[in-house]
């Protein structure tokens, strides 16, 4: 573990933040891959070459969870090696954890049910496909709480935009169907790194801004260093939906322009760099 504990949000602020969530999260209001959909019904040969593609390239994307997942073990452990006070915070946050991983597994296995169904592959095919990349690494190198959950926020926010572009110009309704869900559930996990990433500039001012600007800085999509292909994977579903997270910085300064009463030279200056990174893209 590299984070510094001396940096984490007090526990009672990260607790009031996983509360939030999981009001917003009943399980009544939930959905499952078996009975949310009408699978007999799914049909790729309505989609475009492009748009397949950009089922394809999503499903890598979504079906990476147990890479995702160990950074949070990693980082934020809950067991012996962290003191009482970190276990704490952690154990509040695992909360959370352990619900979006259910959630982003749900999608994973929406995406890929999709796929099979449809006929853009079959099950054994897609499976030894996604073991390939899955088995890579994944890692965030970062020694900042709040950069875990500024890079969260930018890539939930990525994401929910790339579904909602997808969903408006695919013709299949099964399909439709699946994307306004994985909308919808990413609007809320961008939320809660929303009000995280609010409380640590809430509570720690300029000190929090300059790790958000590493993040920035340093910012890659997940599995942009591993997917064989990702480039041309980008490339070929550009016009289709475009994965730009560049497109979600504006969301991101959005929550730190909330966050801060006054804009100090920090926030001024980090407002500079990510419209540079805009226009850069
Ligand atoms: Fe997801
Ligand atoms: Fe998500």
């Amino acid at each position: 573990m590299r984070i510094d504990t001396t940096t984490l949000l007090p526990v009672d602020e990260l607790t009031a933040a996983v509360d939030g969530f999981l009001a917003a999260s009943p399980v009544a209001r939930g959905w499952d891959v078996e009975t949310a959909f009408d699978w007999s019904a799914a049909d790729a040969n309505r989609l475009t070459e492009g748009q397949r593609s950009a089922v394809q390239f999503v499903t890598f994307i979504e079906d990476h969870l147990p890479g995702y997942f160990d950074v949070y073990h990693r980082s934020f452990p809950v067991d012996g090696s962290v003191d009482l006070p970190t276990f704490a915070h952690n154990r509040e946050l695992y909360h959370f954890t352990v619900r979006w991983a259910l959630e982003e597994d749900t999608h994973a296995r929406a995406l890929a049910r999709y796929q099979c169904e449809s006929g853009i592959t079959e099950r054994g095919t897609l499976r030894d496909e996604l073991a390939i990349e899955g088995h890579k690494p994944f890692d965030l190198p970062y020694d900042h709480p709040v950069q875990f959950f500024a890079y969260a926020l930018v890539q939930e926010k990525a994401t929910q935009m790339y579904y909602h572009q997808l969903r408006d110009v695919v013709e299949d309704p099964v399909l439709t169907a699946v994307l306004s869900r994985l909308a919808r559930d990413e609007a809320r996990h961008f939320s809660f790194m929303a009000d995280v990433t609010t409380r640590y500039l809430r509570t720690y001012g300029d000190a929090a801004v300059e790790p958000i600007r590493d993040v920035i800085a340093n910012f890659r999509m997940p599995l942009s260093d591993t997917l064989r292909g990702y480039w041309r994977w980008a490339l070929r579903i550009a016009d289709v939906a475009d994965y730009d997270h560049t497109a979600a910085y504006e969301h991101l300064l959005k929550v730190i322009d909330r966050a801060v009463d006054a804009r100090t030279d920090r926030v001024d200056e980090l407002a500079v760099f990510i419209a540079q990174c805009r226009a850069l893209h």
